[in-house]
């Protein structure tokens, strides 16, 4: 989605704003705009493409105080005059993230008041607001009073042509952080986009509004009254963000994932039993409460959930159930307060799982976990119990390390619950606490694989339909290798439990539908090799990543992934592997934009 970049410093800031709208490009976005205050005046850049175009456009430009944008439309078609910076009267110049929702109606106002327009954004009423409220006082006083007129969701950067060392920024519904320097200071929407210049940071708060200046800041709280923000130091550093020896990020993250796993189990690895506190310290006396639990969260994420239901029933014998957090926060639920609300998600700003937990909270949920890979995210902070998955920065739109990082986080939650619950005696604790240690060698050894699923990736290239088969905690996978192959290949894709297949979709399968099929040698596989059959005899063309000793041959049309010996309950991590894989190589077989897919936005923060 959005990405936002200021600055104001003793120097030229063209190429950070620009270097930082490069960080922020993971996110999606379809336009770009830089603002400079220069010589009392503003000179603002814009291209309706790539930031590198916006780069050039901008390499002769110079300012000591600016804001930058990448934007990703919703209202507006993707073009040079909907992108920002947005502009009143050239005096004020706004960046903005998130949706204004009564900008028809102050539209109508501004016009009135002799304000012309020059966008379909609803950002342009942010602008000519501030500029309606400036001649009454100070930048920052008239940004105050223009965005207690907002019905919506912000975060914003404002520069006035007349103010060369000042910068106002605003949060509400949307990321936005303050970059602490020396001398010299930054807002952006994302820590990445700030690494380059410091690592010292202050999360703003809902409602806040920061001055910035060359040598201080100030902030005022939603009331307006002056507050205190801590400063943190990043944990991040600049190479976590680099691409290194890797095509793209999606390969790259996708080959972290034994290290990302490591550092998420780090704690409890090292342990020699498991406890509630590495929830939080509440969990203690929240977990011997929980009657049942509620995932809630979307996409990749969701499928996360899917499979650590199977895991809560089974092992621990929660009653658990996951649902579409979209769906979940406009249905009438029946609230329970035994019920742990567990939400998941890579980012902790994706609008519709937020705003599925302050629904859940509003009908009286209290206990509330957030699963995330975001320290002090929107999430994380309206939860109160927490995991951090220590997958660190994940820039491909496509989630991998972040999903299997969370699996590992609800196989953690699952264990938990199930010796609170007196159903994990010591000797399995330690067995799965071994199982776990391994996780990361396990992992290596089916990335391993990577050469003949880019072989197999060419048998899709010409395709334009898959189906992908799973069965029991299988199907979430699948559900995700079809996710990943659609948002990165572009080809249409779905998932069924195998035994679905003959109550419809078989009808579609000949030998233009590749079937992918997630073979573990599981309880299920019997029924599985049916399934298959099944397939077979209509023509289809069958994938089949099995496990050692499932016994499944190559034949024609039948080809076959031999993966590792099945891993138990924690096969879906392993088999989720050679499916990112598969995506991965349809997409370079395709040529397709890998890490930036059409349409789509790193974090999902508006509804
Ligand atoms: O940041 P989140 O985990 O909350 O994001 C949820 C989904 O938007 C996300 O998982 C999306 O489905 C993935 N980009 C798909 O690869």
């Amino acid at each position: 989605m959005c990405g936002i970049v200021g600055a104001v410093a003793k120097r030229n800031i063209v190429s950070m704003l620009v270097n930082g709208l490069l960080r922020l490009e993971y996110r999606g976005y379809d336009s770009a705009g830089l603002v400079v205050v220069h010589d009392a005046k503003l000179e603002r850049v814009r291209s309706a493409g790539r930031v590198a175009e916006l780069a050039t456009k901008s390499a002769n430009t110079y300012g000591e105080l600016g804001i930058a944008h990448t934007r990703w439309a919703t209202h507006g078609v993707p073009s040079e005059r909907n992108a920002h910076p947005h502009m009143s009267r050239d005096l004020i110049a706004v960046v903005h993230n998130g949706i204004i929702e009564n900008y028809e109606e102050l539209r109508t106002e501004l016009t009135a008041q002799g304000y012309e327009f020059t966008s379909d954004t609803d950002t342009e009423v942010i602008a000519h607001l501030i500029h309606s409220h400036y001649a009454q006082g100070s930048l920052l006083v008239a940004t105050q009073m223009a965005l207690s007129q907002l019905v919506g969701a912000y975060a914003i950067g404002v520069v006035a042509a007349d103010n060369p060392h000042q910068l106002i920024a605003a949060r509400k519904g949307s990321p936005l952080l303050l970059g602490v320097g020396v001398g010299e200071h930054f807002v952006a929407s994302d820590m990445s986009a700030l690494l380059q210049v410091t690592k010292n940071v202050v999360y703003l708060e809902e409602g806040d509004v920061v001055e910035v200046n060359l040598a201080n800041y100030r902030i005022f709280d939603q009331q307006g009254n002056a507050v205190q923000r801590a400063v943190h130091v990043s944990e991040l550093d600049n190479d976590s963000v680099e691409l290194g020896e890797y095509q793209h990020y999606m390969q790259k993250e996708i080959h972290e994932q034994p290290q990302a796993l490591a550092n998420t189990l780090e704690s409890v690895c090292n342990s020699q039993s498991l406890v509630p506190g590495i929830f939080g310290a509440e969990a203690n006396t929240i977990f011997p409460q929980v009657e049942s639990i509620l995932i809630l969260a979307c996409g990749t994420s969701n499928h996360s959930g899917q499979v650590a239901k199977y895991w809560l029933e089974e092992i621990a014998g929660i009653p658990c159930n996951v649902e579409i957090a979209s769906e979940y926060r406009y249905r009438v639920s029946v609230p329970n307060p035994k019920i742990l609300v567990v939400t998941i998600s890579q980012s902790g700003e994706t609008a519709d799982t937020l705003a599925a937990l302050i629904h859940a909270k509003a009908t009286g949920h209290a206990f509330t976990l957030a699963i995330c890979n975001v320290p002090e995210s929107a999430i994380i902070r309206q939860s109160k119990l927490r995991l951090l998955t220590r997958a660190g920065p994940e820039i491909g739109v496509a989630s991998t390390k972040a999903f299997t990082t969370q699996l590992a986080a609800l196989f953690l939650l699952t264990l938990v619950m199930a010796k609170l619950r007196g159903r994990l005696n010591a000797d399995r604790e330690q067995q799965f606490l071994h199982e776990l240690r391994h996780l990361p060698a396990a992992v290596q050894k089916v990335l391993a694989l990577e050469p003949k699923i880019a072989e197999m990736a060419k048998h899709f290239a010409n395709k334009h339909h898959a189906l992908f088969l799973g069965r029991g905690m299988h199907f979430p996978i699948a559900a995700e290798g079809a996710l990943k192959l659609k948002e990165i290949s572009y080809i249409h894709a779905e998932a069924y439990p195998a035994g679905e297949l003959k109550h419809g979709p078989l009808a579609l399968v000949d030998a233009d539908m590749p079937v992918v099929s997630v073979a573990p040698n599981d309880t299920l596989l019997e029924k599985l090799k049916s399934n298959l059959q099944e397939v077979k005899a209509r023509g289809g063309e069958l994938f089949v990543f099995a496990d050692a000793q499932t016994h499944i041959k190559e034949s024609d049309g039948v080809h076959i992934l031999q993966m590792p010996e099945h891993a138990g309950f924690l096969s879906p991590i392993l088999h989720t592997i050679p499916l990112q894989l598969l995506a991965y190589y349809v997409a370079l077989e395709k040529g397709t934009d890998v890490d930036k897919p059409r349409n789509l936005a790193k974090s999902v923060t508006v509804e």
